[in-house]
C-alpha cells in the first residue's frame, strides 16, 4: 500500500495563484509578506480582464447594455461584501480606495461635526498610521483629545487599562481588530460593549482580520469597520466602509461631486441615498466587481477553512522560530494549536538591522517586510528602530517556512562570522 499524504489547503489553491510560480533571485519564490498585500486568484484577474474587455462603462449613468452590466456587476459586489461581513443592509457598505480612506471619511464626515473641545477619542498604541493620523488631524481641528491603550506584557491590548481610560468624555474608541506588528487579536465584541455603555462609537480597523477569519458586524456590534480590498485576494485601489445605517445617514457627505447627488441647484444640492452618498466620482468600477469576485472565492475555500489552516501553519511557524535563539519575537505567542494570534511574527535578530535581513532573505527568493510597518508609536513605544515581519497566508505552505528558517539562520550565521 502506497501512503498518500493528506492535501493541505495550500496544495489545492496555489495553481490558482500564477504570480507564486516563478523564480526570484535565481530561486523559487516564498512570498511572506501577506500582511502588506496579499496576491491574486486567477479567478480576480480574469475579473478585471473580463470588465475591461466584454463590459467597460461608467455605472448608474447610461442607459445602455453595457452600461446596465456594470452597473449591476458594481452593485453585486456590494452585496457580496455585505454578506460577508454580515451587514444588515447593503446600504451600510460603502466603498472606499482602501481602510485609510474609509477612516478619513468617518474622521471628516462624523469626527469633524461630532466631536469637540474637551472630548475624548482612545486609540491603542498599536494602530497602523492610517488609524492615527485621521485623529490627530481632527484633534488638531475640533480640539479633542487624543489617549492611547497600552500593551499587557505579553504584548496584546490592555483592556484593563481601556476600562481605566473610557469615561463619560470617550466619544469614539478606535481600534484594529488583529495588529499587523504584533498579531495579537482584539477583543473588539468586549471592547464594543465597554465603550458603548458610556455612549462612545466605535470604529473598527479590520484590515488584517477580514482576509483571515469569520468577521460579522452584527456579532462585533462595532458602528464602523474598515477593511482594504488588496489584503484579501483584490486589487489595489478598492476597500470598503461599513457603518451601521442610521449612523451613516446621520453623517454629511464627505467628497462631492457626481453620482453622490440627488439634485444639484447653483446655490445648494440635495444628496442621494445610502451607499451613493458618499461615493462621489467615478469609482473603482473594475476593481469592485472584482473584490466581488475574491470574496466570491475566499467564500468557496470557506474563512473557519481559511483560519484552520492559517493557525495550523501558525503553531509551524512559531515552534520553528524557537530553533533561532537569536531572534525575539513580539506580541502574544499562540497556543499548540496556534490559536490565539495572528499568522505573522514580527522580531528582531541582536546587532543585526531588519532591512539587512530581509535584503539578504531577498537574495533566497523569500519575500519578507522589514521596518515600521506603519506603526512607528509602536516601534518607539517597544523601543525598537524596526523589526522584520514574516506574514503567511493561505497559499503559504510548510515547506515555505522551512525555507523561510533556513534562510534567516543562515544569514544570521553570516552576520555572526562578520561580527567575529
Ligand atoms: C491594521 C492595518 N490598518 C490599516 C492599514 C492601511 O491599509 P491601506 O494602506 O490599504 O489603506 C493596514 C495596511 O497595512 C493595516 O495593516
Amino acid at each position: 500500500m502506497t501512503f498518500t499524504p493528506t492535501k493541505t489547503l495550500a496544495d489545492k489553491v496555489r495553481a490558482d495563484f500564477p504570480i507564486l510560480h516563478q523564480e526570484v533571485n535565481g530561486k523559487p519564490l516564498v512570498y511572506l509578506d501577506n500582511a502588506a498585500t496579499s496576491q491574486k486568484p486567477l479567478l480576480v484577474l480574469n475579473t478585471l480582464r473580463d470588465y475591461y474587455e466584454q463590459y467597460n462603462a461608467n455605472v448608474h449613468r447610461g442607459a445602455h447594455t453595457l452600461s446596465a452590466k456594470a452597473t449591476d456587476a458594481y452593485e453585486a459586489a456590494r452585496d457580496k461584501v455585505a454578506k460577508f461581513i454580515n451587514a444588515a443592509s447593503r446600504q451600510e457598505i460603502i466603498y472606499t480606495r482602501n481602510a485609510s480612506e474609509a477612516i478619513n471619511l468617518v474622521a471628516y464626515s462624523w469626527g469633524m461635526n461630532n466631536l469637540q473641545a474637551g472630548d475624548e477619542i482612545i486609540l491603542s498604541v498599536m494602530e497602523h498610521h492610517s488609524n492615527i493620523v485621521p485623529w490627530q488631524l481632527v484633534a488638531q481641528k475640533t480640539g479633542a483629545v487624543l489617549k492611547f491603550v497600552e500593551l499587557t506584557p505579553e504584548g496584546s491590548f490592555d483592556l484593563s487599562q481601556f476600562q481605566q481610560l473610557i469615561s463619560d468624555k470617550t466619544k469614539l474608541v478606535s481600534t484594529c481588530h488583529v495588529s499587523n506588528t504584533l498579531g495579537c487579536i482584539n477583543p473588539v465584541g468586549e471592547i464594543t460593549n465597554i465603550a458603548h455603555r458610556y455612549g462612545a462609537k466605535v470604529l473598527i480597523d479590520a484590515c488584517q482580520s477580514v482576509p483571515h477569519m469569520p468577521v460579522d458586524v452584527q456579532e462585533i456590534n462595532c458602528d464602523w469597520l474598515v477593511a482594504s480590498g488588496h489584503k484579501m485576494c483584490a486589487p489595489t485601489g478598492i476597500g470598503f466602509l461599513y457603518g451601521k445605517l442610521e449612523l451613516l445617514e446621520s453623517m454629511p457627505p464627505f467628497f462631492g461631486g457626481g453620482e453622490m447627488i440627488a439634485d444639484v441647484y447653483l446655490d445648494h444640492s440635495t444628496y442621494a441615498e445610502l451607499p451613493h452618498k458618499f461615493e462621489a466620482g467615478t469609482p473603482a468600477i473594475a476593481e469592485a466587481i472584482a473584490l466581488g469576485a475574491a470574496i466570491d472565492y475566499l467564500s468557496n475555500i470557506g474563512m473557519e477553512r481559511i483560519h484552520a489552516y492559517e493557525a495550523e501553519l501558525t503553531a509551524y511557524l512559531f515552534q520553528k522560530l524557537q530553533e533561532v535563539p537569536q531572534i525575539q519575537v513580539y506580541g502574544p505567542k499562540p497556543n499548540a494549536q496556534g490559536e490565539g494570534r495572528a499568522a505573522l511574527a514580527a522580531f528582531t535578530a541582536a546587532d543585526v538591522h531588519p532591512n539587512d535581513l530581509s535584503t539578504l532573505l531577498d537574495q533566497e527568493g523569500v519575500a519578507i517586510r522589514s521596518g515600521h510597518h506603519c506603526t512607528q508609536p509602536l516601534h518607539r513605544y517597544l523601543d525598537l528602530p524596526g523589526t522584520a515581519r514574516v506574514s503567511l497566508s493561505f497559499y503559504n505552505t510548510r515547506e515555505e517556512i522551512d525555507i523561510f528558517i533556513k534562510a534567516l539562520k543562515e544569514t544570521l550565521e553570516f552576520f555572526a562570522g562578520f561580527m567575529e
